[in-house]
């Protein structure tokens, strides 16, 4: 008769050192292990934080990598194998090669619950080929301030619609069968509350730079963070998340990584949450006190795995203490310990701990970037359309102008290969430009960035693309969500010599368009596309439907960002014209 889950949890437990249990706590960045301290240290879990991929950045050297820790780890006594972290968060972006999805943002406009699985699956297949067996996603983020850094990473402000597509993209990443070799495990993030933090209560300064809402206070009342905030990850944990990462941001001044009433008595309690809760980076330094006490906290609140990440001895030698002077009880680690073993067992990780190197092919496939080309196409909102659209592609000839129509830096924006993303050449794929030529032939396409097209003359078509450059986490933190002086003034010389304008907008979030609005004939917000840019000219020629939904209010004018109250916005969430 074969063991259960729960046999198996129990017998390793009862076999484990207290140094053993407190290696399964221990969460460390993968350029910061020493050879045979996988081992050494009994470690839970290896990460890769944003840009951590490994020389050369291909799947294959990604699938070299992974397998080298968990070599270390399966070689230990009791050869528990290590959970591999990666932030696939619009895909597995790390890598070179793989495909770029839109960023949730983009999902979110989309709506559809089916088509946020199908990615979410075909993620994890690319994560799988490279050995990677936990994704940091799907963020469930509910924001209220449009001018958060991690707008993008959220599905939408609407907290049912967040509900609904986080579900889909936990069953997506954990499969069918999550004990199955393509299976991920899910880590719907942050809890609780990181989308309510008020502008400008933000402590955090990272390389010099002050944040300014990101890892925030919130001071709503329990009401609307239950109805608000909690309502994904009661619908998450539904959906059978097994790991749930704990927020920077703090409620009424109480640091989340240290919140014992919402991580111990209502998330594993109320909620019943049975899988294991995991810190963000270096979050319980954050914590008032000692490192002593930062540890003892952190883990009688209720946290279970501790991405240190970089001092892992530190964090090991004094989270022994701590139990041995009786600060964290045993009880507490036992607890942590068979939480993360049981996800590991369920994963199938005893099984097949090692990189499915047979799926290595379908990293960055033509599949996947069909899929990914189709939510780009499915993204897409159109806020005007004087009868612009849809282009004829008889047109003979189509003024293009803004950096933004041809880079792939911009349109895949952050968490894509660096942390922060970059401009430029960063991935293959098709940028916004490569798509509309791909429609008319080069001949019939002029482009230039700064939409000088002296000599040409008139042209019957103007494509305008606007894009914010790449940013994440609390570096995209923005007191004000308008176009630049330079911006408009593209705006205005492409309008002055064609008879058909359109304005594309490739962000993270809305922006206040003001004038820009006005000189287009039509408008549409592409948000982050990523890889597959040739979907925006799908739509804008016809061949596909517009059918995106606003997921964020679009704002009328700067006070609105402030005192949202104050006015209506321009579009409310849920509109989109659906003429193309
Ligand atoms: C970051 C982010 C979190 C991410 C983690 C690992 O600071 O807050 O979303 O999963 O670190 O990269």
């Amino acid at each position: 008769m074969k063991a259960t889950v729960e046999e198996r949890v129990e017998a390793l437990l009862s076999a484990m050192t207290l140094a053993e249990k407190v290696g399964q706590m221990t969460l460390a960045e993968k350029n910061s292990i020493r050879p045979g301290d996988t081992a050494r240290f009994a470690l839970g879990g290896v990460l890769s934080g944003g840009g951590g991929y490994p020389i050369p950045n291909t799947p294959r050297s990604w699938a070299d990598m992974v397998a080298g820790f968990q070599d270390e780890a399966l070689a230990t006594r009791l050869r528990i194998p290590i959970l591999y972290g990666v932030d696939a968060v619009h895909g597995h972006a790390a890598v070179e090669g793989a495909t770029v999805f839109p960023h949730n943002c983009g999902l979110g406009a989309a709506g559809d619950p089916d088509l946020a699985y199908r990615i979410a699956r075909a993620t994890a297949v690319e994560m799988a080929a490279t050995g990677t067996s936990w994704n940091y996603a799907p963020t469930v983020a509910v924001p209220h301030d449009l001018r958060w850094g991690r707008t993008y990473e959220c599905f939408g402000a609407d907290p049912d619609l967040v509900s609904r597509l986080g579900v889909a993209y936990v069953r997506g990443l954990q499969g069918a069968d999550l004990a199955s070799p393509t299976s991920v495990l899910a880590t719907p993030k942050h809890f609780v509350g990181d989308g309510a933090a008020r502008w400008g209560t933000s402590t955090t300064v990272m390389q010099g730079r002050r944040f300014l809402i990101d890892q925030g206070d919130a001071d709503l009342d329990e009401a609307a963070l239950r109805s608000i905030h909690l309502r994904p990850y009661r619908a998450a944990i539904g959906s059978g998340a097994r790991c749930i990462m704990v927020s920077f941001s703090s409620w009424h001044g109480v640091k989340m990584h240290a919140h014992r009433r919402l991580l111990t008595d209502v998330l594993k309690g109320e909620l019943g949450f049975r899988g294991f809760l995991v810190s963000d980076w270096g979050g319980i330094d954050q914590l008032p006190g000692d490192y002593h006490a930062q540890v003892v906290a952190s883990l009688n609140a209720g946290l279970d795995m501790i991405m240190v990440p970089y001092d892992y001895r530190r964090f090991v030698e004094t989270a022994l203490q701590a139990v041995q002077a009786g600060d964290v009880p045993l009880a507490r680690v036992d607890d942590a310990v068979r939480r993360i073993l049981n996800a590991k067992l369920a994963r199938g990780l005893f099984e097949h701990p090692l990189p499915q190197r047979d799926l290595l092919a379908e990293v960055g496939c033509q599949e996947h970037r069909a899929l990914a080309r189709e939510a780009v196409r499915r993204s897409l909102c159109l806020l005007k359309n004087a009868g612009a659209l849809p282009l004829p592609k008889d047109v003979p000839l189509v003024l293009v102008a803004g950096e933004a129509a041809d880079d792939l830096g911009i349109q895949c924006g952050g968490w894509t290969i660096e942390w922060q993303g970059k401009k430029g050449p960063i991935v293959p794929g098709t940028t916004i430009r490569a798509g509309i030529e791909n429609v008319l032939g080069p001949a019939r396409v002029a482009f230039d960035p700064n939409g000088r097209f002296a000599g040409v003359g008139r042209a019957p078509v103007g494509i305008v693309v606007l894009g914010e450059e790449p940013y994440a986490e609390g570096f995209g933190d923005k007191p004000d969500l308008v176009l630049t002086e330079e911006e408009i003034s593209l705006v205005r010389s492409v309008r002055a010599v064609v008879d058909r304008l359109v304005l594309v907008v490739v962000s993270g979030r809305p922006y206040v368009l003001g004038e820009a609005y006005d000189l287009a004939d039509a408008v549409v917000a592409a948000w982050l596309p990523g890889s597959e840019g040739a979907g925006v000219a799908d739509v804008l020629f016809g061949d596909a439907p517009f059918e995106g939904r606003l997921p964020f209010p679009w704002p009328r004018s700067s006070a609105y960002l402030t005192r949202p109250e104050a006015e209506p916005p321009l579009f409310p969430p849920g509109f989109g014209l659906v003429r193309g």
